[in-house]
C-alpha cells in the first residue's frame, strides 16, 4: 500500500504541532499547575520538558521515519521476531482510552462555543459562573452531543483526508490564538489583586510538592507534547527523509511550551484577581476565562473567536489520536480506511459516554476512588504514557540501539547532531532511571 507523505515540510511540522498543542495546554496545563500549588510544580515540568521530552520527541520521529509505517509495524521492522511491538499496541489502546475522555473536555469547549456566540457567556457574573457551567456538564444530553459531535468532526477529517486542507488552515489560526492568548494575558495580569496569581506561577515553594505532582509533572510534559503513545512515530513515518528532525522536535517543543505557559498567565492572576480556587480541578479555565473576557472592550466577540480557536487546537490533536488507531488497523488487517475509522470512532463514542457522564449521572460511581473520568485521565497521564515513553527510550538505548537513532536523525550523517552524545546518556541511561524512580516513588513502592 502507498503511503501518503506529507507534501511539505510545513505539512509534517504543522500536524505534529497541532497534535501537540491542545486542551493539554489550556486547559489541563493551569488546572494541574493549580492543583499542584504553582510554580515549584511548573519549573519541574519545564525541566521534565527539557531533560526527557526533547529527546523522547527525537526518538519517536526517527524510528517512524525509519520503521516507515504504523506505530506496530515499525517497532517489529526495527526489531523482528521481539515483543516489541507491543510498545506500540500500548499507544494504540492508550489513543483509545486517551480520546475518550479527551472529547468529552473538547465537548465542553464545543458548548461555550455555542454559548459564546449566542451572547449567553458573556452575560453571566464571575460569581455565578462556577454553577453555571456545571449546570451544562452535569445535565444528561447535551454534553453527549457535543462529544459525539467532536468525534464525528475527528472522523470526518480522517476520512475526507482534508487533513492537509487543515493544516494549512492551522497555520493561520494557531498565530491567532497565540495572538489572542498574549491580549488576554495582558487583561489578566492588569487586573486588581493579579500580583498573587503571578507569584503563584513564578515563585516556587519546592519543599511543597508531593511524590504525585512530581509523577504529574512528567506525565503531562509527555501529554502536552503527544509523547509516549507513538503519535509522533505515526508522524514521522510520513516525513521525507531530508528533514531534520532535530529542529523539528525543538521547535514543536518550544512552541507547545510557550502556549502552556501564557495560558498559565491567563488563568492565575485572574484566578487569585476574582477569588476563586486555584485547585478546583477540571473546571478551572471554564469558570476562570470567561470572566475575563467579561472584563474587555468587545469580550463577547474575542470570547467567542477565542473557544472556537481552542477546539479547532483541540481537534487537531484528537485527528492525531484518530490517525494512531487508524493507520493501524487499516495497514495491519487491510481494512479501508473509511471503515476502519468508522467502527473505532463509534467505540470510542461508547467509552467516550462513561466520561462525559462522570459530571452526571454517574458521578458518584467510583473505582479506585476516582470517577471514570479522573480514572482515564489519571491512568493516561500518569501510567500509560510514563510507561509507553520507558519502553521508548529503552528499545532506542538497549534494542535498536543510539547509533542507528543518531544517524536517523543526521539523515544518515549528512546533517549534524550537535547534541548526540547528550542525547545518548540520555535515552540509554537518564531517561529509563528516572522514569522507573519517578513510578516508584509515587505509587509509595520506593
Ligand atoms: N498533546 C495533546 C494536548 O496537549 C494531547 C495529545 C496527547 C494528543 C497524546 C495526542 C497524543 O492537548
Amino acid at each position: 500500500m502507498k503511503r501518503e507523505g506529507f507534501g511539505s515540510k510545513f505539512g509534517v511540522l504543522a500536524a505534529a504541532a497541532g497534535s501537540a498543542i491542545g486542551l493539554g495546554n489550556i486547559w489541563k496545563f493551569p488546572y494541574i499547575a493549580g492543583e499542584n500549588g504553582g510554580a515549584a510544580f511548573i519549573f519541574l515540568y519545564l525541566f521534565f520538558i527539557l531533560l526527557l521530552g526533547v529527546p523522547l520527541m527525537v526518538s519517536e520521529l526517527v524510528i517512524g521515519r525509519k520503521g516507515q509505517s504504523n506505530v506496530v509495524r515499525a517497532f517489529k521492522k526495527l526489531a523482528p521476531n521481539t515483543k516489541w511491538h507491543y510498545t506500540g499496541i500500548l499507544g494504540v489502546s492508550t489513543a483509545f482510552i486517551l480520546f475518550s475522555f479527551y472529547s468529552a473536555v473538547a465537548g465542553w469547549i464545543f458548548a461555550y462555543v455555542s454559548r459564546s456566540i449566542s451572547g449567553d457567556l458573556i452575560s453571566i457574573s464571575p460569581d455565578k459562573l462556577g454553577s453555571y457551567f456545571n449546570g451544562i456538564i452535569s445535565s444528561n444530553i447535551e454534553p453527549l452531543i457535543w462529544q459525539f459531535i467532536v468525534i464525528a468532526f475527528t472522523a470526518f477529517i480522517v476520512i475526507a483526508g482534508i487533513k492537509k486542507g487543515v493544516e494549512k488552515y492551522s497555520k493561520i489560526l494557531m498565530p491567532v490564538l497565540f495572538g489572542l492568548l498574549v491580549i488576554l494575558a495582558v487583561r489578566s495580569v492588569t487586573l486588581e489583586g493579579a500580583s498573587k496569581g503571578i507569584e503563584f506561577l513564578f515563585k516556587p515553594d519546592f519543599a511543597s510538592l508531593t511524590g504525585k505532582g512530581i509523577l504529574e509533572a512528567l506525565g503531562h510534559a509527555f501529554f502536552s507534547l503527544s509523547l509516549g503513545m507513538g503519535t509522533l512515530v505515526t508522524y514521522g513515518s510520513y516525513i521525507n527523509k531530508k528533514e531534520n528532525l532535530q529542529t523539528m522536535a525543538l521547535q514543536i517543543t518550544m512552541a507547545d511550551t510557550l502556549i502552556a505557559l501564557i495560558a498559565g498567565l491567563v488563568i492565575f492572576p485572574a484566578v487569585f484577581a476574582y477569588g476563586f480556587q486555584p485547585d478546583q480541578g477540571p473546571e478551572l479555565i471554564f469558570i476562570t476565562l470567561p470572566a475575563v473576557f467579561k472584563e474587555m472592550p468587545l469580550g463577547g466577540i474575542f470570547q467567542s473567536l477565542f473557544f472556537v480557536l481552542v477546539g479547532i487546537a483541540a481537534l487537531t490533536s484528537t485527528i492525531s489520536l484518530l490517525e494512531i488507531i487508524v493507520s493501524y488497523f487499516t495497514e495491519e488487517y487491510k481494512i479501508s480506511r473509511k471503515k476502519v475509522t468508522i467502527i473505532v470512532s463509534f467505540i470510542i463514542f461508547l467509552l467516550g459516554i462513561p466520561n462525559t457522564l462522570s459530571f452526571g449521572i454517574l458521578e458518584n460511581v467510583k473505582l479506585f476512588d476516582k470517577t471514570i473520568f479522573d480514572l482515564f485521565n489519571f491512568s493516561v497521564s500518569n501510567v500509560m504514557l510514563p510507561l509507553g515513553g520507558l519502553l521508548i527510550a529503552l528499545f532506542v538505548g538497549k534494542v535498536w540501539g543510539t547509533k542507528n537513532a543518531i544517524n536517523e536523525a543526521t539523515n544518515d550523517g549528512k546533517i549534524d547532531f550537535p547534541l548526540a552524545k547528550g542525547y545518548t546518556i540520555i535515552i540509554k541511561y537518564i531517561a529509563p532511571v528516572a522514569i522507573i524512580i519517578i513510578l516508584l516513588y509515587s505509587t509509595g513502592i520506593l
